[in-house]
């Protein structure tokens, strides 16, 4: 059949596709990144029946979903495991992505020794396979069970699953992955999509398990198409400050588990040491009797993790004075910042604002509002908190304290860790009442100041 040239120009950054060159990408925005794709199309083609049966579909009640779930690979790296849901699911595919050199090669090498009894096919396009084996020495990495294989091409990569057949392939990374018969410069938007493509269908096939390492464009959004998410099971983000040695690793997408988990490790010379009491660790470095800074309680699934947040209100000398948030969603800080104006009259119109959450944690839940709250007005009336008082709980437009929940796991944390003084909304309801701690209840965020006033 006779076969025509279709030209498409899709973005780099987002995966859209344009009949035309635009120097802006009308989906995201974005300034000069599509991409010119040929297509050939086949001509005069015309729909044709599909011979045999057409009765493919199956009952739901047919299908037996216990037995793959439980087909888990458990790595006995629990902060892994955990964010994996509990172990990598046979036959799925994840895609793990962070900045340069946060340590996801080091974490997949680990992964490999932990799970040493099973067959592991580790395929870099980065690195020779000295460097891995340098890397591997450092890490005790031995296992007998390990193939390394240092290549680009898709195809070479195919051949080596067939013949290796693993358990566990891990190719790092796919931006570097790349097939002699797609029409496009390696690591290029069609490059990607379509060997992650070649490379689900033969774990699907196959019945093993992949992991793919993605690097991140400068956003941090994971590079190429935005389609790439959709297509894997699950998406990690490896995240965390390089100044310091806190990674914590996200799940983003799961089709096997939940993505409120986190697992935190933190990197030393022997590579990435597990967390096991991450609220001890993050509060390990507080400073203590300077204004400023509150805990707050999050819950990272089932798990209460305490951390840290930093606020510093300073007289600005711009006109339009800075904001700058690290860990708190920028909105929130506003709103916080406006209800305290308002409320309470404190001034920060006139003040530069920046919030930090220790360890590279990010506080998407509302119950770190006081938390946050009580930084600030920490830092601006100059109480210092001295790492004996806790706040928990959300904050209204009106000022008002709102209850949270989870409030007794959140509660048993801090009473854990050795909290003095714990500050909660009013109305919040309590299974039982904590010992040996002093319960500060709040209906507003002008009692919140009032309670915090106390400590002067
Ligand atoms: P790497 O795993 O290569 O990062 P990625 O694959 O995400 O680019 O991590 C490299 C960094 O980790 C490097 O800066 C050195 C540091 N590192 C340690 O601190 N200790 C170790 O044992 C190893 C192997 C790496
Ligand atoms: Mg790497």
């Amino acid at each position: 059949m006779a076969k025509t040239e279709k030209i498409k120009y899709v973005c780099r950054e987002c995966g859209a596709i344009h009949d035309k060159w635009h120097g802006k990408c009308k989906e995201c925005s974005s300034w000069d990144t599509l991409e010119e794709q040929v297509e050939f199309v086949a001509s005069g083609a015309t729909k044709k029946p599909v011979a045999g049966s057409l009765n493919n579909a199956l009952k739901l009640s047919d299908f037996d979903v216990s037995k793959l779930h439980r087909e888990r690979f458990i790595s006995d790296i629990p902060e892994f495991d955990r964010v994996m849901g509990g172990g990598i699911v046979k036959g799925s595919v994840a895609l793990i992505s962070g900045e340069p050199g946060i340590g996801k090669s080091t974490l997949l090498l680990q992964i490999c020794q932990a799970l040493s009894h099973l067959k592991v096919l580790y395929v870099s396009g980065e690195e020779s396979a000295m460097q891995i084996k340098m890397r591997a020495q450092r890490l005790g990495v031995n296992s007998e069970n390990l193939f390394i294989l240092c290549e680009n091409e898709l195809e070479k990569i195919e051949a080596n699953v067939n013949s290796i057949a693993p358990d566990l392939l891990i190719v790092d990374s796919i931006q570097t992955v790349s097939s002699s018969l797609i029409p496009s410069s390696s690591g290029s938007i069609t490059q990607v999509r379509d060997c992650s493509g070649v490379l689900i269908n033969l774990t699907k096939k196959g019945g093993f398990a992949t992991v793919l390492v993605g690097h991140v464009n400068k956003d941090g959004a994971i590079a190429g198409p935005k389609l790439l998410e959709h297509m894997v099971d699950v998406v990690l983000y490896f995240e965390g400050d390089r100044s310091d040695s806190c990674r914590v690793i996200r799940a983003i997408k799961n089709r096997y588990g939940s993505t409120n988990e986190i697992g935190l490790f933190e990197m030393c010379d022997k590579g990435l040491v597990e967390v096991p009491d991450p609220s001890k660790r993050l509060l390990e470095d507080s400073p203590q009797n300077v204004p400023g800074s509150c805990p707050v309680c999050l819950m990272e699934g089932t798990r209460p993790i305490i951390a840290e947040v930093q606020a510093l209100a300073a007289k600005s000398p711009f006109q339009a004075p800075k904001r700058s948030s690290s860990g708190v969603d920028f909105n929130r800080m506003n709103m916080l910042l406006a209800v305290l104006e308002k409320r309470l009259g404190l001034r920060f119109f006139d003040k530069d604002v920046y919030l930090n959450v220790i360890g590279g944690l990010r506080l998407d839940e509302t119950a770190a509002d006081m938390g946050i709250a009580a930084a600030l007005i920490s830092c601006v009336k100059d109480i210092p908190l001295s790492g004996s008082v806790i706040a928990i709980g959300e904050i209204g437009l009106s000022g008002e304290c709102r209850t949270v929940g989870s409030i007794d796991l959140r509660i048993n944390e801090a009473v854990r860790l050795g909290f003095d003084v714990i500050i909660i909304p009013y109305r919040t309801r309590l299974k039982y009442e904590p010992e040996g701690v002093k319960l500060i209840r709040v209906k507003s965020v002008f009692e919140l100041l009032t309670a915090l006033a106390d400590f002067k």
